[in-house]
């Protein structure tokens, strides 16, 4: 298991290097046919609890699939999924999503939230990494205009432990001390941005 990461990890070095050669989104697109159902039309999802994956940065997609295919990152409905996946599907599907555009930002019904969300994400320093624009880059994610109810329960599993972030243990660290207010408001903000 750790040799299939280890090998997926400097395929992708070498092939992350240099973003225009090595993936093929078309071949991304119809591997994807096996991500619709659950991650929506577009890579917009209409589904709790299924993150839309339109617009995540190609790396972020690729690690993500990588981490659940050696098991690092747990889920009952991805783990048949990755199961089917190789290097060059990873590659594909990671370029495929990263094209998409992402979800428009719908209306916010609670601005008073947002403030409180807006607030604690400068207070925590979260665009430090994921961007001013909170669209993410390289291996961390885009969170603007994520589902709300995902990014609490991403923000919760982070805090718990029960997601560890891979090789990257950042979120645990930024997680920990959030109070499950903060929690609730950082995602109200972010999902309406
Ligand atoms: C049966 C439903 C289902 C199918 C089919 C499915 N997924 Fe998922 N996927 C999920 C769920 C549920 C999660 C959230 C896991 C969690 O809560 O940790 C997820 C999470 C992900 C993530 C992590 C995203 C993030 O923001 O953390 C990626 C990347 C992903 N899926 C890619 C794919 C791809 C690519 C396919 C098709 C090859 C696919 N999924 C097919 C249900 C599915
Ligand atoms: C030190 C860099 C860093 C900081 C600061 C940071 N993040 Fe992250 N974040 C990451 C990385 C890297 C990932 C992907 C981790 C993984 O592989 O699970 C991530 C993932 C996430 C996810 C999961 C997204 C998904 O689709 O699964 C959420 C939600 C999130 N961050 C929210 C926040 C919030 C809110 C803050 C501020 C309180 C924050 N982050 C601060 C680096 C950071």
């Amino acid at each position: 298991m750790r040799n299939a990461l280890v090998g997926a990890v400097l395929a992708m070095a070498v092939v992350g290097g240099s973003p225009v050669r090595g993936a093929d989104i078309a071949a991304g697109k119809e591997k994807a046919e096996l991500c619709v159902g659950c991650h929506g039309e577009g890579g917009i999802s209409q589904m709790e609890n299924i993150p839309s994956l339109a617009a995540q940065p190609d790396l972020f997609i690729q690690w993500q699939l990588v981490f659940f295919r050696a098991g690092t990152r747990k889920n009952e409905q991805m783990q048949p999924i990755v199961e089917q996946l190789n290097n060059d599907d990873i590659r594909n599907l990671g370029a495929y999503y990263a094209s998409l555009p992402p979800k428009a930002p719908k209306p916010d019904d609670n601005p008073d939230l947002s403030t409180k969300g807006a607030q604690a994400a400068v207070g925590r320093r979260c665009a430090s990494c994921h961007m001013d624009t909170f669209a993410g880059t390289k291996a961390v994610a885009r969170v603007a205009g994520q589902r709300e109810e995902y990014l609490v329960k991403a923000l919760r599993e982070y805090k718990s432990g029960a997601r560890s972030g891979g090789a990257m243990a950042a979120m645990a660290d930024v997680a920990f001390p959030l109070s499950e207010e903060e929690i609730e408001a950082l995602a109200h903000y972010l999902a309406h941005l």
